[in-house]
């Protein structure tokens, strides 16, 4: 079996499913910590995020951020806020381990200090989850039972509106924006697991197909300073994009970051290169269109370069309960397809080798690197 240069260490199984393809098949879970991963402790239910919020909201979050230990009339008094209400959301606070009381003084509690180290993830989780949670609340037996009623009643199908990525316009761009920023926070955490697992040393141009806001491209081109990285995805979000880029990348690094503006369904994609990358976009789309997006994606890896795809496995709570900062997976759960799916078209198409490795971060990822052949 050739190599193809991933990082994956243990094989527990090798199987040869069609004629001419091995697969490399990882079932031992990916353990590793993933340091940010802890924000979820603190949204197990809406009321834990509830009271998380508002402590942001009245400031005393920031308050006790400081370092300091205060009694409950302190932070009254100087956070203006109503003593009796305090009272309860401090309760809430230390029920969920966010604060802790010693001498009837309170402080944050050491882990939630931890988390805070991931306060861009935190705030977004529970923004997205807040959005999502009226459809849960009223349309869940149609999101389990009928999905699309569902679609047809949800709100959160009316955020993620890719018909209104075609024209560039104010009101398309605050439309966009307004899930650019949720994809983007989450991708900045989850692409630094296909970094850890990929090794990228011999790339030195990519493709990210639907690479929204080049968030993915950016924390790669960052860890390998000799990539050249070009974003295809739909114009408004490409817009989005290289604003984005050129707001937090460094010159070196927004310079090596391309964006072209193309609709993967019928546009011609980039001429080929070492590595294309597909990120929790196949999941998408139906069956057939993600097949046939992934012939395309063929067309644009040179011989011998990778193709390399990253997405939510099916969810499976394997006995676990749901906690609030899952709500948005939920909301998807119809789409998100079995690894199989992805391994076995690109049997067919032709790669030479196709290596699988299951990440579990909020929850279970496909990790799929296939090479073609020379
Ligand atoms: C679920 S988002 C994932 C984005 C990104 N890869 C990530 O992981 O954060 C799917 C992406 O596919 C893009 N997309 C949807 N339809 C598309 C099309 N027809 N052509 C190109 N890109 C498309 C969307 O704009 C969006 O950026």
């Amino acid at each position: 079996m050739k190599s193809i240069g991933c990082k994956f260490s243990q094989v527990s199984a090798k199987v040869r499913l069609n004629e001419g393809s091995i697969y490399v098949i990882e079932k031992k879970m990916n353990m590793s910590p993933h340091p940010f991963r802890v924000v979820n402790r603190f949204l197990q239910t809406e009321l834990d995020a509830r009271g998380i919020r508002t402590a942001m909201e009245l400031g005393v979050i920031d308050f006790l951020a400081r370092g300091d230990s205060f009694s409950l009339e302190e932070i009254s008094r100087l956070r203006s806020v109503n003593p009796r209400g305090l009272k309860i959301l401090m309760d809430m606070l230390l029920g969920n381990q966010v604060v802790e009381e010693i001498d009837n003084r309170i402080s944050l509690s050491r882990d939630f200090r931890g988390a805070l180290q991931f306060a861009d993830l935190l705030e977004s989780r529970m923004a997205f989850a807040d959005l999502i949670w009226p459809d849960i609340h009223q349309y869940f037996t149609q999101l389990l039972n009928n999905i699309p009623e569902f679609m047809a009643k949800a709100n959160v199908f009316k955020l993620f509106r890719y018909d209104r990525c075609f024209e560039i316009s104010p009101q398309n761009i605050a439309a966009t924006a307004a899930w650019v920023k949720f994809t983007t926070c989450l991708t900045k955490y989850e692409a630094a697991s296909v970094i850890q697992n990929v090794d990228l040393t011999s790339v030195a141009n990519l493709v990210d197909l639907g690479g929204n806001s080049g968030e993915f491209v950016l924390r790669i081109c960052r860890e390998y300073p000799g990539i050249a990285a070009t974003v295809v995805d739909l114009p408004v979000v490409c817009h989005l994009g290289r604003q984005h880029i050129d707001a937090t990348a460094s010159r070196g690094e927004a310079d090596r970051i391309t964006f072209i503006p193309a609709d993967l369904r019928n546009h011609a994609l980039p001429p080929p290169v070492d590595l294309v990358t597909f990120k929790s976009v196949l999941h998408d789309w139906p069956d057939a269109d993600a097949r046939t997006f992934m012939d395309r994606a063929r067309e644009s890896v040179r011989p011998g370069g990778r193709l390399l795809i990253f997405e939510r496995e099916p969810i499976d709570l394997r006995g676990s309960r749901i906690p609030y900062s899952m709500a948005p997976d939920l909301v998807f759960l119809h789409f998100l397809r079995p690894a199989e799916f992805y391994l076995d078209h690109l049997a067919k198409l032709g790669f030479e080798s196709i290596e699988y490795r299951r990440i579990v971060l909020d929850i279970g990822f496909h990790l799929i690197v296939a090479t073609r052949p020379m």
